[in-house]
Order: C-alpha cells, then structure tokens, then sequence
C-alpha cells in the first residue's frame, strides 16, 4: 500500500518565459507506508521540487499527488463529479452537496500541512519565537489544540527530537546551529505528522549534530509509524537509517528499491556520478585482497560484524 503516489507528475518553473524550466519530467512513483525512503541525486536533479508537491506547497503542471489514493490538489468541481452519487452526498440537493464537498475538500487542503510536514532546507531561518516553546508550539496552536494538548506535543517533541527541557525556556537565537535545527524540527513534529518529508535536514552540521537529527527522525518514524521521506547527500546516512531508496536525474526517477538493490547497481550509479557507500567500496577493497567478506555491506555496523566473523572463522559471510 503506498502512503503516497506520484501520478505522471511534471514540473515546469516559468512556463511560457525564456527561463522555462522543466524541474520535474513525468515521474511516477509509489512511496511504501511506515518506511523511511531516501532520495538522493546531484544538485538541479529535482528533489526539492518533489518534496514542495507532497504538502500541497506547489502544485504539479501535470500529473496528480496522491495521498492515501486522494488528489491532494483535488479541485471541489472534480470532487463533486466523483462523489455526488455517494453518500453522504446522494440524498442532498444538488446545491447543498455542492457546498459539502466543497467544505471537504477545504478541509482536506488545510489538513494537509499537519498531515504531511514538510522540514525544507535550512530551517532555522524560519525560527521567530521569543522561546523555543513557543516556536515548537506554533504549528499545534494553529492546528486548534488546547493548551494542554500543546504542551503535551512539545514536550513530545522536544524528548524525539533531543531538546532537554532547559532550552524550552531561551530563545531560539541563543542556540547553537545544531540545537536550532532540532527545534526547527521538533516544531514540524508535534504536529505528528503521518508523512515527514526533510529536505536536507543534516546539511551543514557537524558529525555530531548529523547523528542527532538523524536519531531524531528514526526516533519518530519507529515510534509512530510514520512514512518519512528523506533528501540527503550522504550514502552513508542513506544506508544507515533509510529502507527504501530513490535516485534521481535530470528531474526523473532513475532508480527505485530497497537500498541493498540500488546499492548493488554500482555502474548504474556510477554512470550517474554517485558512488555507493565508503564502508561499501571498502568491503570491496577487502574482497580485492582475498578476505572473504559479502558484497552487500552498507553500514560501518555490519562492516564490523563481517570482518569480526572473518577473524574468527575465516568465514565473513552468514
Ligand atoms: N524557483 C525556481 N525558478 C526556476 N527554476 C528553478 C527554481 N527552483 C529550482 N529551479 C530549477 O529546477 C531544477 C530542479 O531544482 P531543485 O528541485 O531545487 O533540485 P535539487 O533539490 O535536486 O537540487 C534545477 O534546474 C533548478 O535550477
Ligand atoms: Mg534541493
């Protein structure tokens, strides 16, 4: 079952100007419920793009996004079409189920920031509050919650995310860069979204800061069985924390699985300009010089495991 599907969805950044741009070039593409997908490909290749579609901030020039089989930019005419013989709709006049569908769909269109949250590039930037909790609680106050209900969501927040409750107090700006990242995130997690998209949310953070945001994430995906989409650079990120991998190129999707089958596509990748993971090409290093190691290793964790069988047995596979 996907969580999300892109349907022939295009992209086109000023259409009909000389700077016309096709961004995205007729991509479809199932997102696995409850998994934790990385997309992955050079800079220009479209990923951002694609994440503005899935919370409805940009709308596709073609195609549809579809949320639980629902077009998220579904307009109420076209609903109307579709549901006016469906109850609850067939026994009201013709005007009142108009009206109806039209609240529905309204509704749907402004549930649809809290359902799917979007963290995008550099987050922090957006921070404003006096306190950290009052930016954590910006987005459950506007989903209408009570007070209680809120203070609850950003304690829950602050604790996946790592943000001891000291900090919930100060302000934003006297934060480090990591620690004002957490709360750019934390902001977009207590609103529990079921979709989690994060365009680059390690970017320029220091090794340690990475793994916090990282942790973070696969706290809340594993907690709340969520689906989370992640833009990254790092292979190694990649294969760590995400099951499910995509590849993209010159806005269309080149690859598509599980990371162990789009690892093992080494030329593939290659030919696109990625590498595969470090701990990866070192395995292969290993096998060069005869240790008999598996291929298919992605993390320094079952790097470890392998090369510690092989010592001991002189066998490194299972
Ligand atoms: N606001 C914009 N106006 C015009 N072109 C854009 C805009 N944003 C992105 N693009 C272009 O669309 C393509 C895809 O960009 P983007 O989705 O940001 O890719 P990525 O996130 O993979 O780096 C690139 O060629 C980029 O230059
Ligand atoms: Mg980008």
């Amino acid at each position: 079952m996907y969580k999300i599907y892109l349907d022939h969805v295009s992209y086109i950044y000023g259409q009909g100007t000389p700077f016309e741009k096709k961004a995205l070039d007729d991509v479809s593409l199932g997102i696995r419920a409850g998994c934790m997908t990385g997309i992955i490909g050079h800079t220009g290749s479209g990923k951002s793009t694609m994440m503005q579609l899935l919370n409805g901030l940009a709308s596709p020039t073609e195609g549809k996004v579809l949320l639980d089989d629902y077009d998220i930019n579904s307009r109420p005419e076209e609903v109307l079409e579709a549901c006016k013989s469906l109850p609850p709709y067939r026994n009201l006049s013709k005007s009142a189920a108009k009206k109806a569908i039209k609240a529905e769909v309204t509704r749907r269109r402004r549930e649809l920031c809290f359902r799917v949250g979007l963290v995008m590039q550099y987050p922090e930037y957006q921070l404003f509050e006096e306190t950290v909790f009052k930016d954590i609680a910006f987005g459950p106050q506007n989903m209408g919650l009570s007070e209680e209900e809120i203070k609850a969501r950003v304690l829950e927040a602050a604790e996946f995310t790592g943000i001891e409750s000291d900090l919930l107090d100060k302000s934003p700006f006297d934060l480090s860069g990591g620690q004002k990242r957490r709360v750019a995130l934390a902001g977009v997690i207590a609103m529990r979204p079921e979709v989690l998209v994060l365009d680059e949310p390690a970017a320029g953070l220091d090794p340690r800061g990475r793994d916090f945001i990282f942790e973070g994430i696969s706290h809340y995906q594993k907690t709340t069985g969520s689906t989370v989409l992640i833009v990254s650079h790092s292979m190694e990120d990649m294969a760590r924390y995400c099951d499910d991998m995509v590849v993209m190129a010159n806005g269309q999707v080149k690859m598509h699985g599980n990371c162990k089958e789009v690892f093992s596509k080494v030329s593939d990748l290659s030919s696109i300009g990625l590498d595969i993971p470090q701990i990866t090409q070192l395995m292969a290093l290993l096998r060069e010089k005869g240790m008999d190691v598996p291929q298919d290793i992605y993390t320094v964790d079952a790097a470890v495991s392998a090369v510690k069988r092989f010592l001991e047995t002189g066998k490194g596979g299972v």
